[in-house]
């Protein structure tokens, strides 16, 4: 399974990216906010300082919901550099710009995926990712883990090319759980990638080692 790091923030991506195990980042409008981009031009070079750090896919999402809108908006994205994968809205004007960019060669990730339907209207129009969000389908009473399991059944049984990246990850689990059913990509926190490290029972071990070490020198 691909890591993913779902942020904005360079210093982040930087750390996660010096762990050796990322494989790309994805944003969106509310982590570029949050990270205090403004304005186009911000925006375009922000985007160029992630792929100048990563050596992988780049999730950029486009504003317009218009068929049009989305095209123009994608192409300059994809244009910045070829890691850049254009994230468009599940929306009907979004998979017809998404069948437009598969024919041109532009990579995408349909975002804000929230049932196998969806999914296979983003697959059947050739988006290189989908993003299921199950953090957001778990606050939703549902379970999010159980939307990964029927993509990854539905897709194996069309062999799509399309790759399901879980989205919406809040904690270790959940990646552990998408491991284990065979998610494609997971982007996450970089709080969860560094818990997937932790266990009180390593750092008890590594001290009782560290301590025994001293008796040997
Ligand atoms: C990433 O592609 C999604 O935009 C992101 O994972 C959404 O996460 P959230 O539900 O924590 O905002």
């Amino acid at each position: 399974m691909k890591f993913f790091i779902d942020t904005a923030d360079l210093d982040e991506i930087r750390e996660a990216n010096d762990l050796g195990i990322l494989d790309g980042v994805t944003t969106n409008p509310s982590l570029m906010a949050k990270v205090g981009i403004k304005g186009e031009n911000a925006i375009l070079e922000h985007y160029k300082a992630i792929c100048d750090i990563v050596d992988g896919d780049v999730s950029a999402e486009v504003i317009a919901t218009d068929y049009e809108g989305i095209l123009k908006e994608g192409r300059e994205l994809a244009a910045l550099n070829e890691n850049i994968v254009v994230k468009v809205p599940m929306i009907a004007d979004g998979v017809k710009a998404i069948k437009t960019f598969s024919m041109e060669g532009i990579k995408t990730n349909c975002t804000l995926i929230f049932n196998a339907g969806q999914a296979i209207m983003a697959a059947k129009a050739g988006a290189t990712y989908v993003s299921p969000f199950i953090g957001r389908i778990d606050d939703s009473s549902w379970d999010g883990i159980d939307l990964i399991d029927q993509l990854v059944t539905i897709f194996e049984n069309y062999g799509y090319d399309t790759q399901i990246l879980a989205a919406s990850i809040r904690h270790t689990m959940h990646l552990v759980q998408c491991a284990e059913i065979g998610a494609d990509v997971a982007t996450c926190p970089l709080s969860v990638i560094k818990g997937l490290l932790k266990h009180p029972l390593t750092d008890i071990g590594l001290a009782k080692f560290l301590e025994d070490a001293k008796k040997t020198r």
